[in-house]
Order: C-alpha cells, then structure tokens, then sequence
C-alpha cells in the first residue's frame, strides 16, 4: 500500500504540524499513574523528526470514552507531563481542545516547541467529525501528520476528518504498522500460516477468521472464545463463560474449517476452578470431564503442547487474544507457553490487541523476539480483516495525485 510519509513533506520549518497520536494507554485508577507507556514511546520518532526539522507541534490525542463530556479522570495532564519528561522538553498542555486561549498559545508557537490540546473526545464534535468544527481544528496548523494507527478505524475529526481541509501524512509509527501488517495481506506469507485467538468476544475476531478462513493452514483457538466453539461441538462447558447468541456463527465456522484436515484446533485439556483469584483451587482436566459447577481458565498442558507443535512448523502465526486468565497466577502459564513457543520459532509473527502486547510484557519476553506487535486492538484486527480504515484511507498517494 503506497501512503504519504513524513518523507514526502518538503519542508516543515516553521510549520504548523497537526499531530494525531493515540495516547489512549492504560491508567491506574486511583493514581492516574500510567501502566503501560508503549503507545507513548511509539510516537517519539514521529516527535522527534519533527521536532529536528523546526516544526511547531500540535499533538491530539482521545483517553477513553468520554462521549463529549469533560471528565476531570481522562484528561490529558499526566500523559502531557509523561511526555515531557521522556522528550526532556516542555510540553504545553492545553485545558480545552479547541478555543481562543488555545489558538493564542498555538499563534505564539517557536519552531520546535510542543502542545498538547486536551482530550480530543471531550467535544462530541470530534466522533462525529462534524464539519464546521474540523474546519476550525485544521485552521490551527499546516500540515496533519496521523501517527495514530491504534485509532485509525475511527472517523473522527483529527483521525480523518482533517484530511479534507490539510495535506495528510503517515508518521513513522502508522508506517510501521501499514508495512508490517499489509506483508501479510498484499504479499504471500510464509506457509504454513497458523492463526492463534483468545480473548472472550467472538464478534470481534470474526471478520479476521472470515478473511483468513481459506487462506490460513491452521487456527488455534483458546481463551473465553474456545468456549463457545466447544459449546458448539456440544462440549459440556459447566459454569464457564461462552456467548449463548454466537453459537450459531462458531456451528458455520466449524463447519467450513471441517473440509480443511486438521485446520481447527480446540483445547482437549483445561485448567479449571470454581473461581477466578490468585488463591484459587485448580484441576487440570480432559475438556470432556468438565465437572458442571467449574469454569474452564486457561487451555492445559497437552492443548499447549498440541498448540506449540504447530507453531514450530509454521512459517507465519498471526496472534490476537490471551488464551486463558492470564492476570493471574493460576490461569496464566497456556498462554505464557504459547508466548514463548512462538518467541522461539523462526516463524514471522505478528500479534495485534493491547491484551497480547501486554501477555508478552508480563512474561518479560523480549519484544524483539517477535516480527511486530501492533499497538493496535481494534483497528489491527481490522486491518487484517481487509477492510478499509478511514484513518489510513486519507493517507493513500493517489488522494494527492
Ligand atoms: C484503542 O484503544 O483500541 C483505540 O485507542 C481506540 O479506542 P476506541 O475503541 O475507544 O475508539
């Protein structure tokens, strides 16, 4: 996919530099201390390029859902301050998202110096990329670099919608997702290609096992999401949870993946529990002899070995979803030996959603044993699904041409 980069902007001293990022990290609920810096520390290549080229900066960013409200817990300060100290330069965070005080201070800019408007989502405007309002954003720059990959399946004002007023350019992260993810769509991947999911919700992993349905080799399939497959194949699964509405769509899944030998792979062993804490009293069982009033946890030791054999051979592994609790201690090792068995192959893997980046992080596996992980949840999978994301769309070269 051909995309305008930073690259291609000829000269950004002095300019004006509209930047969308995704700042939407995981905080501590009582401190506001923030838990997980991976999507800040993602930007500062962007950040920085612009900072040696002389532009002004004016970063955006969402935190959370606050649907057009101001709420004090989600504005930006603490991600302003954090940023400041890993740039070891101020950074001017700004109350409110777009007012005169904030076109004030942007007309006072020097080159090189940084703003931070509030949070993006505190003006309902922003999701409903409303026109008038877009207009008046793109007016405070120059330029609008989108370096937001994590949000770039959203139409938002300062995702999309300022395309249509400034010229658009990728920033150094959203290059480096649209590189890495679209090899495994635009070009063939490596065989065999082995699709690991997780996580609980069915109908956010859909679209990516259609697309995928005749083209991967194997998919494994673990997590709350097995649950319901197991359902499906009339497994007892006892007080477990699984989707009651979405056993028909797993029924149609299991029925085109039948055809293909060896395709679907379901855990044959369990760790279960009646509850889910670190204390809590585990057995390890075959997932026919599931006990009625026990939960299934986390996918046991012969489905992990099952699952590790077929990583070993695979030349590509797409991972998306933890495959058990792995918060905590009892329910963690599945996926933590799924981590490892591909952190150990050759293969080129690529795992997507913030709950797998974050598995990997907890197990204190290197990031670098792993070809990418996105810092995308929804919009990695998305991408991998085939479908279109309006925050990358406005980047595409022909647009300019
Ligand atoms: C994410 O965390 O997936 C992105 O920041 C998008 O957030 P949203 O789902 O609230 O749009």
């Amino acid at each position: 996919m051909e995309i305008r980069t930073l690259k291609d902007i000829e000269n950004l001293e002095g300019k004006k530099v509209l930047l969308r990022v995704d700042f939407n990290v995981p905080m501590d609920k009582t401190t506001g201390e923030i838990e997980d810096d991976t999507r800040i520390t993602e930007s500062l290549p962007t950040i920085n390029f612009l900072l040696e080229k002389g532009a002004k900066i004016i970063i955006m960013s969402h935190l959370g859902r606050p649907e057009g409200e101001v709420k004090e817990e989600l504005r930006l300060t603490k991600i302003g301050e954090y940023l400041s100290k890993l740039l070891n330069k101020s950074v001017k965070k700004m109350d409110e998202v777009l007012s005169d005080i904030v076109k004030k201070e942007i007309e006072r800019m020097q080159n090189g110096e940084i703003i931070l408007l509030e949070n993006m989502r505190f003006r309902k405007e922003e999701e409903e990329c409303e026109e008038n309002f877009t207009k008046e954003l793109a007016s405070l720059g120059e330029i609008f670099v989108n370096d937001a990959f994590g949000t770039a399946h959203r139409k938002h004002a300062s995702t999309a919608g300022l395309a249509d007023f400034l010229p658009a350019y990728a920033g150094v992260l959203m290059e480096k997702e649209i590189t890495h993810l679209s090899k495994v769509l635009e070009e063939i991947p490596a065989k065999p290609i082995t699709m690991i999911f997780g996580g609980s919700k069915i109908d956010t992993k859909i679209g990516i096992i259609q697309h995928f349905l005749d083209k991967a080799d194997y998919f494994l399939i673990g997590g709350g999401l097995a649950n319901t497959f197991l359902f499906a194949k009339g497994v007892n699964v006892g007080d477990s949870l699984y989707e009651k509405d979405k056993v028909d769509v797993a029924k149609q899944i299991i029925e085109k993946l039948n055809s293909k030998e060896n395709s679907l792979n379901l855990p044959v062993d369990a760790i279960v529990a009646k509850e889910i804490s670190d204390e809590a009293q585990v057995q390890e069982i075959a997932i026919e002899s599931l006990p009625e009033e026990m939960k299934i946890l986390d996918i046991g030791r012969k489905t992990a070995e099952n699952f590790s054999e077929i990583i070993k051979k695979s030349g590509t592994v797409i991972w998306n979803g933890p495959l058990g609790v792995y918060e905590y201690k009892p329910f963690m090792n599945g996926t933590k030996s799924i981590a490892e068995a591909i952190a150990d192959s050759e293969c080129v893997s690529i795992i997507g959603g913030g709950d797998t980046a974050d598995c990997i992080k907890k197990f204190g596996i290197p990031e670098g044993k792993f070809t990418h992980i996105s810092t995308g949840g929804g919009a990695c999978i998305e991408f991998l699904s085939g479908e279109k994301l309006p925050g990358i769309e406005i980047l595409r070269k022909q647009k300019f041409l």
